[in-house]
This record gives C-alpha cells, structure tokens and sequence, in this order.
C-alpha cells in the first residue's frame, strides 16, 4: 500500500510535490476551528496498517503545533503503521543554550515534545550552531538534509562569476558547501548581534573582489536585520548587484520589504517556507531523504 501525506494547511504546494516525488497518496486533513478556538480535524481516506507521513514546515510554529500533534495522534489512533514528519523548517532551534539566568533551552523542550508524537523527522538545514547533531535532542531518528546541492545548482544556473558570502561564522558550513558545487570563491564575515533588530557586520577589503557578483547566503531570514546590515556594508564597501539567497525566508513583519529597500537586485528562497521568493527547490532532496529514512 503506498504510503499517504497528509500537508498540513499551507503546505499544499510542497506537499503534492513531495507526494509525487515519494509517490504516495497525497491527501490534506479536513481542519477548522471551533467557536471557542479549539481545533477540529478529520483524516479522510485509509490509515490502518499505512505509513502516514505529515508535512508541516514550522514557521509561526506555536499556533502549528496543537494541529500537528492531535493529527499524528489521530493517525496512530486509526492504526497507522508508521507516522513520519516532513518539516521543511524546522522551528525552535536557535535557543539551544541559557545564555541569561531563567532562561529555557527551549530547542531541547520542543525536541523532546515533538518526538513524543512522530516516529521520524525529516529536515532542512536546522539551526545546528552549538549542537552539532539533531540525535543529541531528538530521541526518534531524524534527518537533515542539506539545501546546498540545490542552492549551488540555481547560482550555477542564474549567476555569472559569483563571490558566495556568508554573514558570519556559522553559516560557512553552507557558504562552503555552496561555493564547493557552485566552483565559485567564498568569504564569511563577522557579525556581531546586540538585539532582535541590532546587528554589526564588518566587511573585509573586496576591491579585489569587484569582478565578482556577491551571493549573499544565511540559513534563516527572519527580521532580515542580519542581511540588510551585510548588503548596507558591501554597498559601502564598493559592491553592486548583489543577490541574496536564504534556505528559510520567515520574513517577521515588514522584513522582506525591508531587505528589498537596501537595493539588492535579487532576494531568492528555498521553498522550506512558502513565500513569493520561492526560486529553489529542495523536493528532490527531501523525497530522497525519506525514502533511505523509510528504508531504514
Ligand atoms: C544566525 O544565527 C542565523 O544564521 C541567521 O543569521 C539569523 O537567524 C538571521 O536572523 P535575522 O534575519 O533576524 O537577522
């Protein structure tokens, strides 16, 4: 029996096109909300004895996760053999340390929440800084695919001479793995972060670099501070025509506008979260994840 995916609301897109590329049976769970706010939820078509697999990318993730979880406790209900999460983006992994007094590890409590309720996980590029591994808060198998074979193809594809750019030290795991596929130079900046909304990038000397198209790359764009300081920065230092590529574009409040008005002449994301900037597919690398996870 061909496994069903269930796409949660606002996954439709990514989730018929994962079902095609896993070929499973692509259904989406029948949802509302009741008057006082609590949620309704119905699976239409056969669960016992089928693997169920749930795609629900977890941008805004607090209102996403009751639906999440009483939908995957309804499929094991209804005797599924087997209920996996395909989560594009995958929320709650940036707070992975106490960094004042009081404060939660909050990226360790949703783990363990959410393993309670799904048998495996299937990712990209989680925020994995101080952690190196999703098995050390994760107690289910669960995977995480990486975006860069997919991003290095679309530069490859869209950029001429590109100089690959990361903001700061964490994101040259991808900004390497990015310039590698793409044959393409790289350099990483240092940002220094004072708040939310108050970043400090400083830009190395790129006169040398002027031939080049700087492609800027950060895993997460949510107040886009990070990469309005970075563009403002390399404008200053002499750079024109510059691209910017996230693998998860959140975009809180007015972030994508703002990012447009530093004058950068591209914005493109991966489509982990569903947005008009969508350029890059990562399908492909996610159906290849869940087939070897489901092999397993
Ligand atoms: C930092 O740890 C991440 O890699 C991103 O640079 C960061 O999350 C971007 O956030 P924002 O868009 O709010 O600057």
């Amino acid at each position: 029996m061909k496994p069903l995916l269930l796409a949660l609301s606002g996954n439709e897109v990514i989730g018929e096109r994962l079902a095609a590329a896993i070929a499973a049976k692509y259904s989406h769970p029948e949802t509302r909300r009741f008057p006082d706010g609590e949620t309704y939820l119905r699976i239409t078509g056969d669960v016992q004895g089928r693997d169920v697999i749930l795609v629900c990318s977890l941008d805004q993730p607090d209102a996403k996760y009751l639906p999440l979880i009483f939908l995957a406790e309804t499929a094991k209900d209804l005797e599924a053999h087997s209920v996996g999460l395909i989560c594009p983006y995958l929320a709650y992994m940036r707070q992975d340390t106490r960094f004042k007094p009081g404060e939660g590890i909050t990226s360790a409590y949703f783990a363990r929440a959410l393993s309670q309720h799904v048998d495996w996980l299937v990712t990209v590029d989680p925020h994995l800084h101080r952690r190196k591994d999703l098995s050390e808060i994760y107690m289910i198998p669960a995977a995480a695919v990486h975006a860069g074979p997919a991003i290095a193809a679309w530069v490859r594809d869209n950029v001429p001479m590109p100089l690959i750019v990361g903001p700061d030290s964490e994101s040259e795991q991808w900004v390497a793995e990015v310039a590698r596929s793409a044959n393409a130079p790289y350099m990483v900046l240092e940002k220094r972060r004072h708040g939310d909304r108050e970043v400090e990038i400083s830009v190395p000397d790129i006169s040398a670099r002027q031939d080049r198209t700087p492609v800027l790359v950060d895993d997460i764009i949510s107040t886009a501070h990070t990469l309005i300081a970075t563009t403002r920065r390399l404008h200053a230092a002499g750079a024109s025509g510059i691209i910017i590529v996230g693998i998860h574009g959140l975009f809180a409040g007015r972030a994508y506008e703002e990012l447009h008005a530093t004058g950068a002449l591209k914005i493109v994301t991966c489509n982990t979260v569903t947005h008009p900037s969508n350029a890059i597919d990562v399908t492909a690398l996610l159906a290849k994840a869940v087939e070897e996870l489901m092999r397993a």
